[in-house]
């Protein structure tokens, strides 16, 4: 490739050009995936920018989750590649210091995503070999003016979670009281006293519940079909810790049969509170379907005790009520919507082979890191952050080895070129 470089500064004034040719990738996201990537390109001698619509790094951790929230699994699982947690760190750092680890990470790299930078668009030109990504950019107060970056490589990292789901149910615009996604849920204080229905049974619905309960409200949490419950621990060992041991050495069934026998025994039949089993095993179902198991953190423990109650379905909602599947009604005051997320890429990357319409790699793990035409995912692999950091792993070197192949090339071509000079030059 002749090295490219930066046509124009981004100090856009009237006169300035809207575009700029970029030196290395473009990493779309400066997630927990994007910082990982760009790490490793830099680790690689590959420079790269990174463009993020939100004003900060890792916008989901920053300004999308609840203050109760921890890392789920222990912190060995969770540190992105080339610096571990500070050893302080407990086994489940807590989200503040999850997002102090991500600013050092940044820092250490030496990262500076370009801020407000919304990505709307991007397409492969296949006349010059590069990829064309326009962006909004929102710059003081709400003026928005559009750009284009043109590069090489095109490294997609804007998560699994990009989106809140919203589900249409029935009557929910006439209900009256304050709905909200989980993802602007912070801490169950301001429903203190309140009747509240939390819409979902996922780490997200169990916690939030759990909240809810700690701050005096009563909750009651909607399972609509069937839900694996894990203990976060069994016997002291961290019960995802567990299962990746057993993997190494059983197929994944015979892990699966022996964490539900695991569950079983540590926190009983769960069916009986009404948390029905799905039939396929915890990690298979993560595997074909991507549905996470709970890591039960006390959620389960009120749900026995009947502070949280377990309802079914949702028929409709009317004025400050809901009816459930069963023709129950119950009276609320607020709902609490914790029915997930989705990937936002079908909406702005225009390519149909890599990605599904559901906006993961069709491809299932580990071969959905790489695409054609210098297209790359990062994150998509549903295993959090694990799974971002091999990706980034994987195209980092990939993208390395490119670039060195290139630059291998060019200078061989400059070296030629000086000697035709010097030849020349004793004439
Ligand atoms: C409540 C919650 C708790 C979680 N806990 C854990 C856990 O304990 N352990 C674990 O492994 N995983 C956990 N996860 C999964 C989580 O997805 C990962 O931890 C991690 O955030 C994934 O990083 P990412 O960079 O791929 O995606 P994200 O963190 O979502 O980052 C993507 C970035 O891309 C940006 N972006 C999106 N679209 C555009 C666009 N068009 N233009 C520019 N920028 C864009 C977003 O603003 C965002 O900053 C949790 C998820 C949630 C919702
Ligand atoms: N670190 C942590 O502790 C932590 C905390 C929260 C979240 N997370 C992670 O974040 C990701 C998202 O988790 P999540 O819990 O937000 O989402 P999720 O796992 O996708 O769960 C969504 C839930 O909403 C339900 N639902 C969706 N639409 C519904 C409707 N119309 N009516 C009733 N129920 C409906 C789903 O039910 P069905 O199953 O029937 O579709 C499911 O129970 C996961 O990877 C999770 O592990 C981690």
């Amino acid at each position: 490739m002749e090295n490219l470089f930066r046509l124009v500064d981004q100090d856009q004034d009237f006169f300035q050009p809207k575009w700029t040719l970029v030196n290395g990738p473009i990493i779309v996201g400066a997630g927990p995936s994007g910082l990982a990537a760009a790490a490793c390109l830099k680790e690689q001698g590959v420079p790269s920018v990174v463009l993020e619509r939100a004003d900060c790094i890792a916008s989901l951790w920053q300004k999308r989750t609840y203050d109760r929230l921890k890392l789920h699994l222990p912190k060995q699982f969770c540190q992105l590649p080339k610096l571990p947690f500070p050893e302080d760190y407990p086994e489940y750092p807590t989200k503040r210091q999850f997002i102090e680890y991500l600013e050092s990470y940044a820092k250490r790299f030496d990262i500076n995503p370009k801020f407000n930078e919304c990505v709307q668009s991007a397409r492969y030109d296949e006349t010059s070999g590069f990829w064309k990504v326009k962006t909004v950019v929102t710059t003081t107060g709400s003026n928005k003016t559009e750009f284009e970056y043109i590069c090489r490589w095109l490294i997609v990292a804007t998560g699994e979670n990009a989106e809140s789901v919203m589900p249409d149910i029935e009557g929910l615009s006439e209900f009256g009281g304050e709905v909200i996604h989980a993802c602007d849920y912070k801490s169950g204080e301001k429903f203190k006293g309140k009747k509240v229905l939390v819409v979902g049974c996922g780490n997200s619905g169990m916690e939030v519940s759990l909240d809810l309960c700690n701050h005096n409200a009563s909750p009651s949490m909607v399972v609509r079909s069937s839900v694996h419950v894990l203990p976060r621990e069994i016997l002291g060992k961290s019960t995802f810790e567990l299962a990746v041991s057993m993997m190494k050495w059983l197929p994944l069934w015979l892990v699966d049969k022996l964490m539900l026998i695991l569950a079983w025994l540590v926190l009983g039949n769960t069916e009986k509170y009404g948390l029905k089993r799905p039939s396929t095993g915890p990690l298979e179902l993560k595997n074909t379907k991507g549905k996470t198991p709970v890591l039960d953190i006390g959620a389960l423990e009120k749900i026995r005790s009947g502070d949280i109650h377990v309802v079914p379905g949702i028929k409709r909602f009317s004025r400050g009520q809901v009816e459930l599947v069963n023709g129950e009604k119950l009276d609320i005051d607020s709902v609490v919507l914790a029915t997930g997320y989705r990937s936002n890429v079908p909406s702005w990357l225009q390519e149909g082979e890599f990605f599904a319409k559901n906006g993961y790699p069709k491809a299932p793990f580990p071969h959905g890191w790489k695409g054609k035409a210098g297209l790359y995912a990062a994150g998509f692999t549903r295993r959090g952050l694990s799974g971002a950091t091999s990706d980034a792993m994987r195209i980092a070197q990939d993208i390395g080895n490119a670039w060195k192949e290139e630059n291998k090339q060019l200078k061989k071509r400059t070296i030629a070129r000086h000697r035709r000079c010097i030849s020349l030059s004793q004439f």
